[in-house]
């Protein structure tokens, strides 16, 4: 064979695997792990004897070492921008090729770091990682194998795993960060406990047929509890990212009211809640969606006949303040505790004691809050525990 198709043998192979490991970094969501395999793949990529991966700190700006291959003990050592290869990558945002790193004198951090390790650096290779047009850190490939000087076909490869994994790696650092998935996954915890629990006294010969069924009543519950608890969260995460599209109706706030009642006055009346309703005439619409405001009224009455006691009252008036429509869904109920007043919006929150003795899954208000914002309102609630609570939000008007 000509070298020159051996050599073009050798790209294209080196290509496939390319993409073949570009392909499997997406399988992750958990940085360790990535890192680790990014590492790996870069090494295996550029045929080097040690690679690493430092990732520029979002709050500190400082850089790390986060993941290296040969090279024990690096991690979490900081990396000086001044000084050092990869804080030269990060602040020009260009690769660069160091033929001989103990003689380069601008790059003494290497040679340092050789001192404290029984690694001596010959050859650096190192590349941005950039997203978004940000550095967010680089990846290193250390001294080539058999001492060959590194050619621009490895700047190039480790430049195309560097754009997969910097795609890789941003994914994995907001997944970690996402507070919005650590709640959720914190919260379904308690319910799904349960679930193995009883399911696992369920296998027990001794249990039972009574029990039996009352323990798969109990899975049911939990289980809807869980399946409502992803709906509302994911309609909250939407809201909250603003991905969600809000309709532009025409909407009649008494229409809305009335229907959202209706929905609940079966319940109501079940519990012996008298419902009532205080709208004027001729209100002016609002512009916004009218089946997410139809979700708020029913979170707002809901939770009213919730926490009531029978025989309590739920009134919803509304009346025009320049302008802007102000809804109130008032109750004669147990009220919400002055302390747990600043918390009530908060997803996941539930007043302590009365959660105990009604479901739910303490995303209610915290959805409302979000749609009435995103309708350009507010929504607030004033309350004294044994008076009844009265939560009010505004809409603009549409002029
Ligand atoms: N009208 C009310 N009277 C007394 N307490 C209330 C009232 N409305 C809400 N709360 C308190 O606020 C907490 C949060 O309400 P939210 O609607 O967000 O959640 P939830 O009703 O517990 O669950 P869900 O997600 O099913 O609505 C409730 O758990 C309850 O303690
Ligand atoms: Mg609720």
């Amino acid at each position: 064979m000509e070298p020159c198709q051996k050599r073009n043998g050798d790209r294209i192979r080196r290509l496939e695997r390319l993409i073949e490991i570009s392909r499997s970094l997406n399988s992750t969501l958990s940085l360790r792990p990535l890192l680790y395999q990014i590492v790996l793949a870069a090494q295996e990529i550029t045929d080097t004897e040690a690679c690493s991966i430092l990732l520029v700190d979002r709050k500190s700006g400082q850089l790390y070492f986060e993941e290296a291959t040969n090279l024990p003990g690096v991690h979490s050592i900081v990396v000086p921008m001044e000084g050092s290869v990869a804080g030269w990558v990060v602040q020009t945002g260009q690769s660069l090729v160091v033929p001989d790193a103990q003689a380069d004198p601008r790059f003494d951090f290497s040679s340092k770091a050789d001192e404290q390790s029984t690694f001596t650096t010959r050859s650096i290779l190192a590349i941005p990682l950039i997203f978004r047009e940000q550095v967010i850190g680089v990846l290193e490939a250390i001294n080539k194998q058999g001492g060959t000087p590194f050619i621009p076909e490895d700047v190039e490869m480790l430049a195309v795993l560097g754009d997969q994994a910097a795609v890789a790696v941003q994914n994995a650092l907001l997944f970690q960060q996402s507070d919005l998935i650590a709640e959720i996954v914190h919260e379904m915890r308690t319910p799904l406990n349960s679930i193995i629990a009883y399911a696992d006294l369920m296998r027990r010969p001794t249990i039972m047929d009574v029990q039996r069924l009352q323990f798969a009543e109990i899975i049911q519950d939990e289980a809807e509890r869980i399946s409502e608890m992803t709906n509302n969260f994911l309609e909250l995460a939407r809201l909250k990212s603003g991905r969600a599209a809000l309709a532009q109706d025409l909407v009649e706030v008494s229409t809305v009211i009335r229907m959202a009642m209706d929905v609940l006055r079966p319940q109501a009346d079940a519990k012996q809640i008298v419902f009532s309703i205080d709208v004027p005439p001729n209100l002016p619409n609002v512009r916004g969606d009218a089946q997410r405001l139809h979700q708020v009224m029913l979170n707002l009455l809901s939770n009213a006949i919730k926490y009531c006691r029978p025989g309590d009252n739920v009134t919803v008036s509304t009346r025009c303040q320049e302008d802007q429509l102000v809804v109130s869904v008032a109750d004669t109920g147990p009220g919400i505790p002055t302390d747990a007043l600043s918390s009530i919006f908060e997803r996941f929150y539930r007043v302590p004691g009365a959660e105990s003795q009604v479901v739910g899954t303490g995303l209610g208000l915290a959805i409302t809050q979000q749609i009435v914002e995103a309708h350009g309102g507010q929504i607030g609630v004033e309350s004294e525990e044994g008076e009844g609570a009265t939560f009010t939000f505004t809409l603009p008007v549409q002029q």
